[in-house]
This record gives C-alpha cells, structure tokens and sequence, in this order.
C-alpha cells in the first residue's frame, strides 16, 4: 500500500511503541521509509521491540527511551536525547496507555489518577514537550493521538477513567489542531474499536465468552488486525494526509454503528425470516 519513502525524512516516536499497537505502528512507520523511536517503562521489552522494527527495513534505525509519560521531567530529557541521536523529531504518536476494568464506585482516587495520569497527562506532556521544540524551531510536525471509540459522545460504563482520560485527549486534539496550525502541526486522533491485544484484552476482555460478545457487536464480525490500524496511522503520519487536521478517524468494523435505533432487528432473528415479514409488511402484499 505504501512505498518505502512514503515516511522518509521523517523521525517519529510512538510512546508505548514496545508492544501491542504502538509496536505495530512502529513497524510500519520503518517499513515506511521513517527512523523510528520508541518510549516505554519496560527496558527488556523495548530492548526486544528495537531489535524486531530494525529487522522491518534494511537501513531502518530505531531507538528506545526508558520513560514514563506520566513524569514531565524525564518527558523532557527523553526529547533532548532524541534530538541529540537523531538530529531532529518530525512526529509524535500519543499511543501510552492504561485501563482497567472496575466499578466505578470502587474505584480508588489512586485507581482513577493512574490511569488519566498516563492517558492524558501523558499525552499532554509528550504533545508540550515536542510542541515546544517544533515551534521554537520553526519547524512543521505531525501528532496522533489513540483514543477510543467511546471518547466521543458515549462515555464508557466500567472503564470510567479511561473514558474520562480519552476525552480529554480528543478534546485537546481538535484545540491543539486550530490553535497550531499558526505554526504547520497538525494533530489527528485514531479512534479505534476492538483490537485484541495482550496489554488490552488480558485487562478489559478477559473471557473467551467476553471476546465472542464483542465480536456479535462489530457488523464486519471480527476483531481488528494490528496491521490494519498501521496502515492508517502511516497515511496520518505522512504528507499523503497533509490537509488533515483535528480529525478522529474511527476503525472499528462498524461497532460503533450499534446505536442505530433499529439495527437491533437484526439480532432478533435470520435475515431472510425479516425479510418475509418487510414485505408481509408491504401494501398490497
Ligand atoms: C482496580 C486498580 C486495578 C484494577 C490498578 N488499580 N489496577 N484498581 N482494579 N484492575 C489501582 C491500584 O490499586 C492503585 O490504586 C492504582 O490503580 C495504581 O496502580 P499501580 O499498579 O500502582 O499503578 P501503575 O503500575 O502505574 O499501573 C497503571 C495501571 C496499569 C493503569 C493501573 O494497568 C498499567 O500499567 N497499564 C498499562 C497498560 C494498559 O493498561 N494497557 C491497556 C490499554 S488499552 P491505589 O489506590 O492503591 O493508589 C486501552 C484501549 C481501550 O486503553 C479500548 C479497548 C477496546
């Protein structure tokens, strides 16, 4: 789907890039012409990742900082070396992140700061830090933000702090987006639905039987590929998208289309029996 320099020319760091969907991403970003840096709180795990995405190109360089979102210092210390190792930074993928499954009148206040702590200040932190550095350098820059399909107009029963979070991460995409595109950055979120893997399922989807239920949900009826959602943020991250900008994509198989109000009807029963009673339903039938 895209060619080799389809991202070159370009460094870009994926927090939480040592696994799941920030790997992914990671990968493709390299096979995709990009030099690519990665930021986790799990040395061996990045150590591993590192190793796995410079296997994806020949030439492909990528690194990895020990960090943690959630600390502005070390945020900022991160981005200094990375300037120092790569000469400069073009994009930023916001994909670190924490959730749990709880009700939400147990949760501790504790329980709720972790997990917004991660998602949103973290993106924060990481968006001000290269935010900063870009406009200081007069510099144009590309920023995705992950969130879910719940950030936006829903909210989510039991993951409370990770919708809370959410929100506020898409809503400071779409300010960001106005606000600097004074200075050529642009930021995009990616909204996606289920994609199961081990940072996320073995905390949220922890049943077979809770994996079949969500599978009826999505209308393609089917989890989402991690190389999917790769081909999207690599569209997002690059110039093919240069006129994008505070938009969220939603990938999700549909899922989020079970709101229509009368898409239950189809749940009820076959399909060819409904369709008996539509035109049983029919004048002149
Ligand atoms: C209730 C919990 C809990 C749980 C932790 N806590 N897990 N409370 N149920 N399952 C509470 C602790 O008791 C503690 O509260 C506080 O949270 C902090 O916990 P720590 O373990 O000390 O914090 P930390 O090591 O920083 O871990 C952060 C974390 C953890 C968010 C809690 O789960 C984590 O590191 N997650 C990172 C990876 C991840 O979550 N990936 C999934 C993202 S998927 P007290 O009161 O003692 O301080 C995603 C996609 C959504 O977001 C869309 C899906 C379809």
């Amino acid at each position: 789907m895209f060619k080799e320099d389809t991202l070159s020319e370009k460094t870009i760091l994926i927090t939480g890039g040592g696994s799941g969907l920030g790997l992914a991403m990671a990968k493709a970003f390299a096979r995709a012409g990009a030099d690519v840096a990665i930021c986790g709180r799990t040395e061996e795990k990045l150590q591993n990742a590192v190793k796995e995405i410079e296997k994806e190109r020949a030439g492909a360089v990528a690194r990895y900082y020990q960090c943690d979102v959630r600390d502005y210092d070390r945020v900022t210390s991160m981005f200094k070396h990375m300037i120092e190792d790569f000469g400069s930074v073009e994009g930023l993928v916001n994909n670190a992140a924490g959730n749990f499954l709880s009700a939400s009148e147990d949760l501790s206040p504790g329980g709720f700061k972790a997990v917004v702590d991660i998602v949103l200040h973290g993106s924060f932190n990481c968006t001000h830090v290269f935010g900063n550095y870009l406009i200081d350098n007069d510099k144009e820059g590309n920023i995705l933000n992950m969130v879910t399909t719940y950030a936006e107009g829903t909210g989510c029963a039991f993951v409370l702090p990770s919708a809370c979070g959410k929100a506020g991460v898409l809503a400071m995409t779409k300010s960001l987006a106005f606000e600097w595109a004074e200075y050529g950055i642009r930021l995009n979120a990616i909204a996606p639905g289920p994609f199961p893997t081990e940072g996320a399922w073995s905390r949220l989807v922890p049943e077979e039987k809770m994996e079949k239920e969500f599978i009826k949900k999505v209308p393609l009826k089917r989890v989402g590929e991690p190389e999917e959602l790769a081909n999207l943020a690599v569209f997002l991250m690059s110039d093919l998208s240069s006129y994008m900008t505070g938009e969220c994509v939603v990938i999700d198989g549909g899922e989020r289309l079970q709101a229509g109000q009368f898409n239950f009807i189809d749940g009820l029963m076959p399909r060819s029996k409904l369709k008996k009673i539509f035109k049983a339903m029919k004048p002149g039938s």
